[in-house]
């Protein structure tokens, strides 16, 4: 297939980063995960006892940070200063504070620079929140991946199970609904689809069933001439 760009955006546990893998490695495109970007700076700034009201020793933090995307097997390895923070990233205490790291402006310049660095050859998938809307404008095709909080909330209890994570699913609905809510409403590139991106509501579909539906969706965005 030509080279173009998808940008994947949607509400937490939509299950963007699985079906974005999926789809990256039908197509040999490289797969561009931008929340292990701003989870990977949350995360240092705990371990550096940081908290997210100090934005700018954050922003100072983030500015000084080598942040390394690689593909791995299971997922995409997260590299740190070339320390991989892989799990570190998926813990509870960054789940609880990524949104306010998100939420503030200069993080954000930092890592959209970078992701458009990484767009710039094509042959790119990269799921987020701003990727349709800010970081790839232009990219051939958008989708706007989405479910219920409650199907949102089940997926993601089922593989804290899988990995023994103890954790009820009302909380994780909470969790989601409270996370939802601070990505819709920060002022800095709110979660919102792009005018030009597909809807596809993912509740009660497969991954491979959305991934093919996004496949679709690539040959007719080629067969349309890259803009
Ligand atoms: O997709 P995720 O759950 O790993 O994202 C973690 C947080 O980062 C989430 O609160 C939204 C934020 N985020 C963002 O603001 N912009 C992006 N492009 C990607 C993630």
């Amino acid at each position: 297939m030509e080279k173009l760009n998808i940008a994947i955006d949607g509400p937490a546990a939509a299950g963007k980063s699985t079906v974005a893998r999926l789809v990256a490695k039908q197509l040999g495109f490289i797969y561009v995960d931008t929340g292990a970007m701003y989870r990977a700076v949350t995360w240092k700034a705990l371990q550096s006892g940081i908290s997210p009201e100090r934005k700018e020793d954050l922003v100072q933090l983030a500015s000084a940070l080598r942040i390394e995307l690689l593909p791995g097997e299971a997922s995409q390895q997260v590299l740190l200063n070339g320390e991989d923070v892989t799990d570190f990233i998926r813990s509870v205490a960054v789940n609880q504070n990524v949104s306010a790291v998100a939420a503030i402006p200069e993080i954000r310049r930092l890592l959209v620079a970078k992701q458009q660095e990484m767009a710039k050859a094509k042959g790119v998938v990269m799921d987020g929140r701003d990727i349709g809307t800010h970081v790839m404008p232009d990219a051939e095709l958008k989708i706007f991946l989405t479910a219920s909080v409650k199907e949102r909330a089940e997926r993601r209890f089922l593989e804290m199970k899988a990995k023994h994570e103890n954790v009820s699913l009302e909380q994780l609905e909470k969790e989601i609904a409270e996370r939802d809510r601070m990505d819709e409403q920060r002022e800095a590139s709110p979660l919102v689809k792009a005018a030009d991106a597909v809807l596809v509501d993912t509740s009660g579909m497969s991954i491979p069933q959305v991934a093919d539906r996004i496949l679709e969706l690539a040959k007719s965005a080629e067969g349309k001439g890259i803009r």
